[in-house]
């Protein structure tokens, strides 16, 4: 048990939640159940076992034992699957079967036992069995008995067994099934008129080679409305064909016959092609058939007289030695005037049709080798409404055309040939032609020129267009158009085909689709322009937004639409492109451009108006200016003989900001510096000029507050000075001016043309009233004094000298000293 165990492990299992998965054409009408009843697969196929498998799923539904070595089923075997529905046990070894086995499997509707070693069956009835296959196996009479006669849901029953005979189809004469199959290895009885004793719609005989066909083909027709046989061969079936030559046949029942695999003389074939010919069937079919040999029969003897054959289809057909003229074979078919003709790869390098008008509606000469001779003669099909020439050796259009204009075709399927077409050559379509198929041919743009003018649906795939010339026909019905694999570089103009609603534009040279097509082609439903080299640009951006726009109007998308160019691009899908608006809109660009810039303007003007920007600017400018000069004086220059850090000159109106705002401002940094003070009380004996003259010298820097009060009152003090000694100018270090108030020009009295430079050159530190300018200001002029003050802290001596007031009810002036350094 152990290592059945263990091959089960091997055993694929699978659920799933639909029953069709397997053989639906005989299965339908199973899946009555409820859709929501889940069904389970274990396909156990292929895998070399000689037992059923003890542990299998209690809920597999579908198992699949096909392809094993299995010779013996155990009568507990399928107990543990109780819901089993299909069973597939085909190609094993079993020799012997009791269909008991069966018996808990009430579900079991599909039981194939193909391909066996069956000789012995043991009956039992199983009455929801719909399709139960026992062909191929080595029964001696067919495994039939009254059981399954009861077996009333059967739709398909495989058979087989040596000996055929009537009394054994008696037991289910009564059951009417869809499908009978007899899957034959040897065949050693067949007891005439036991065949149509089944009630079938179908019956399939797959024969062991070179069994006497004859009998069951004359039977199989009368058995069933559809008769397939495969495997007819041998050799000379009807040698004594002149005592056969009753070929009449009564009660015939098939319209439908088909044979498949077939390897005769073509004399027997002649003679089978002529009894089908008096028989009910309308439709005849032979597939895969090889003959040759020598002709004794009188080709013309063929009786064309009497019948319902409507269709004859001839499919891969394989000549062997052959010895009489081909064109007697072709007449033979062409002369049977029926509706409908295939004779589809046989190598057929040439046909022949008799003068006189013919009733052929289809014709279908595919996969044949036949050449532009075809339409040398005259041919009088006035009823032909599809002829099909895919994959022949066809050279010119125009020939084919004027062959067309003497029928009523509506379909010409002319694809894989040679065709092409010359421009100075004349086509004449009959105006029924409404479907062409000239794909994969060597047509080029002046195909435009050979075509129907109602042509609807055309298919030009795989030729050599370059263009779709402006000055063609109108082909004003013209919807479908496959111009796929071509070499176009652009869409199409619908000017010529204002109808056109599908388009196939796959797998040609365009770069990026002009947009034009749209204003044309306004009827477009359906639109394929994938595969084609893309070039992801600017201009392909109308393009992929017509696509977001269209819902679903271009086939493929997005997987056929990957662009080609730029290189960096390669490969991407257009879907995925990002090409903004701003960047392949030049005119927005330049508004955008433009509003930036506006907008920057208006800041910096909102920024000079309400925060006074400039005044910061030249702020800055002034401070960085003076760091820098700074930075050059050198610690000589520092030691020279002065005594203060700083002289402050001012008028007394001004007396309130130096005390409340200057000094404690110069102070902040560490409230050391030496400040020696202009207000009222100098050294008697001197006059005022001296002593102020005498402070500017001492001190290291001077300060000027200027203000209308101070020009007035005190500037005379100075301009001695400045004038003498020349020291103000531009660049010196010396002289600080903070120009308190503005003081206009002309408040300025003539006699100081000095006074009037500097203020012209505004070569002062200006106050600003505005108080959050004040902090900058004061930084400012800290930097200008550059005071080192921590070599300065050592001895401090106030020292105030008081001015003789000459002019007391202007100013009083005082001097503030520090004795320092
Ligand atoms: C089981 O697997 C084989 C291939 O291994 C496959 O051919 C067969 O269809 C499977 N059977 C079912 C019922 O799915
Ligand atoms: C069974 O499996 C072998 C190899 O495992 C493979 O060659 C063979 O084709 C399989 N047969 C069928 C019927 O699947
Ligand atoms: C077949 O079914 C009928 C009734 O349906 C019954 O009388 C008969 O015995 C059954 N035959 C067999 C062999 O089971
Ligand atoms: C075949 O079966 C069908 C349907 O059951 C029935 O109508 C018909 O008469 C049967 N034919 C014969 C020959 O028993
Ligand atoms: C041909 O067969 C039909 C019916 O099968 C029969 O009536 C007729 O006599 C036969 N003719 C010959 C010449 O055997
Ligand atoms: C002939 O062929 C056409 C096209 O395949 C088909 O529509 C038509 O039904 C056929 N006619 C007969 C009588 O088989
Ligand atoms: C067309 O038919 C006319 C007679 O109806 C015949 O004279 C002419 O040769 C035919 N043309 C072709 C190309 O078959
Ligand atoms: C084509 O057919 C039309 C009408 O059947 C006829 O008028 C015309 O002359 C034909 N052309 C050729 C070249 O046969
Ligand atoms: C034209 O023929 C080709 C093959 O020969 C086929 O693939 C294609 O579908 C046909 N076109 C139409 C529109 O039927």
């Amino acid at each position: 048990m152990s290592h059945i165990g263990s091959i089960s492990l091997f055993c694929s299992i699978s659920i799933f939640c639909s029953i069709s998965l397997f053989c639906s054409m005989s299965v339908h009408g199973w899946a009555s159940k409820l859709p929501e009843e889940r069904e389970s697969t274990t396909n156990c196929s292929n895998m070399s076992l000689r037992r059923v498998p003890a542990d299998l799923t209690p809920t597999t539904t579908t198992l699949d034992l096909s392809y094993n070595l299995l010779f013996q089923l155990q009568s507990s075997d399928f107990h543990s699957v109780s819901k089993l529905k299909v069973l597939i046990l085909c190609h094993n070894r079993i020799q012997e079967l009791d269909i008991k086995t069966f018996e808990f499997n009430k579900e079991l509707k599909y039981l194939d036992l193909s391909n066996n070693r069956l000789k012995t069956l043991t009956w039992y009835s199983l009455a929801g069995l719909r399709h139960l296959d026992l062909s191929f196996n080595d029964f001696d009479t067919m495994p039939i008995c009254e059981e399954t006669g009861n077996m009333s849901h059967l739709e398909t029953l495989g058979l087989s067994g040596a000996k055929i005979q009537k009394s054994d189809f008696q037991k289910i004469a009564y059951l009417h099934l869809n499908t009978i199959f007899l899957g034959l290895r040897t065949i050693s009885h067949y007891e005439e008129g036991s065949l149509p004793i089944l009630n079938a719609t179908k019956l399939h005989i797959v024969l062991p080679t070179n069994t006497n066909f004859w009998v069951l083909l004359r039977d199989g027709i009368k058995t069933s409305k559809i008769l397939e046989m495969t495997n007819i061969d041998g050799k000379s079936q009807f040698a004594n064909y002149e005592t056969q030559q009753n070929f009449t046949l009564e009660n015939s029942k098939t319209s439908m016959l088909l044979l498949n695999k077939v390897d005769l003389l073509w004399d027997d074939l002649f003679l089978i092609f002529q009894f089908v010919w008096h028989t009910s069937v309308e439709c005849f079919q032979i597939q895969h058939v090889t003959f040759g040999g020598k002709v004794y029969l009188n080709q013309n003897s063929f009786d064309y007289s009497n019948t319902v054959m409507r269709t004859i289809k001839l499919e891969h057909v394989h000549f062997r030695i052959f010895y009489i003229p081909q064109e007697i074979v072709y007449l033979l078919f062409t002369k049977m005037d029926i509706e409908n003709l295939t004779i589809s790869d046989a190598q057929m390098p040439h046909m022949r049709f008799p003068i006189y008008p013919t009733r052929f509606q289809y014709l279908n000469f595919a996969n044949n080798i036949l050449t532009d001779d075809l339409f040398k003669k005259p041919i009088q099909l006035p009823h032909l409404k599809t002829f099909i020439l895919k994959d022949d050796k066809l050279e010119t259009l125009s020939l084919v055309s004027s062959f067309a204009n003497n029928t009523s075709l509506k379909h010409l399927d002319l694809s894989q040939n040679l065709l092409q077409h010359e421009n100075d050559e004349n086509c004449f379509w009959p105006e029924t032609l409404i479907a062409m198929n000239l794909s994969s041919n060597k047509l080029a743009d002046s195909v435009f020129r050979c075509l129907p003018r109602n042509i609807q649906i055309l298919d030009l795939n795989n030729n050599k267009i370059q263009n779709v010339p402006k000055g063609i026909i109108h082909l004003k019905s013209l919807q479908e158009l496959n111009l796929a694999h071509n070499f176009l570089t652009d869409l199409p103009e619908c000017s010529h085909f204002r109808r056109l609603s599908i388009l196939n534009i796959e797998m040609n040279l365009i770069l990026s689709p002009t947009l034009d097509f749209f204003q044309s082609c306004q009827e477009i439903r359906t639109l394929n322009v994938g595969r084609n080299p893309f070039r992801c640009t600017c201009e392909l951006r109308d393009f992929i937004q017509l696509e977001k726009n269209s819902e679903g109007m271009m086939i493929g998308w997005s997987e056929s639409y990957i662009c080609e160019y730029p290189l960096n691009l390669k490969g991407t899908r257009l879907k995925d492109v990002y090409l903004p608006e701003l960047s392949c809109n030049t005119a927005l660009l330049i508004i955008t451009i433009v509003i930036i810039m506006l907008v920057l303007a208006m800041a910096v003007a909102f920024c000079c108006l309400h925060f006074d920007l400039p005044w910061y600017l030249r702020m800055l400018v002034q401070w960085t200016q003076t760091w820098r000069r700074v930075r050059k004086i050198t610690q000589e220059q520092l030691k020279r003989n002065v005594q203060f850090h700083v002289f402050i000159s001012y008028s007394e109106h001004d007396s309130a900001w130096v005390k409340h705002e200057l000094i404690p401002n110069l102070e902040k940094e560490d409230g050391s510096v030496l400040i020696c003070l202009h207000e009222g009380n100098f050294d008697l004996g001197e006059t005022v000029t001296e002593n102020i003259l005498n402070c500017i010298e001492k001190s290291y820097k001077s300060i000027f507050v200027l203000s209308p009060n101070f020009v007035q009152s005190e500037w005379c003090h100075y301009e001695l000075y400045f004038t003498h000694h020349n020291l103000f100018h531009e660049t010196s270090d010396y002289i600080i001016l903070i120009l308190l108030e503005p003081i206009p020009l002309y408040c300025i009295p003539t006699r100081y043309p000095k006074l009037k430079a500097l203020m012209e050159k505004k070569a002062y530190l200006e106050w600003p009233k505005d108080r959050r300018k004040c902090g900058l200001f004061w930084a400012h002029l800290r930097a200008t004094l550059n005071v080192n003050l921590s070599d300065t802290r050592e001895t401090r001596e106030l020292q105030t000298f008081a001015e003789v007031n000459e002019e007391p009810q202007l100013s009083t002036i005082s001097l503030i000293k520090t004795d320092c350094l």
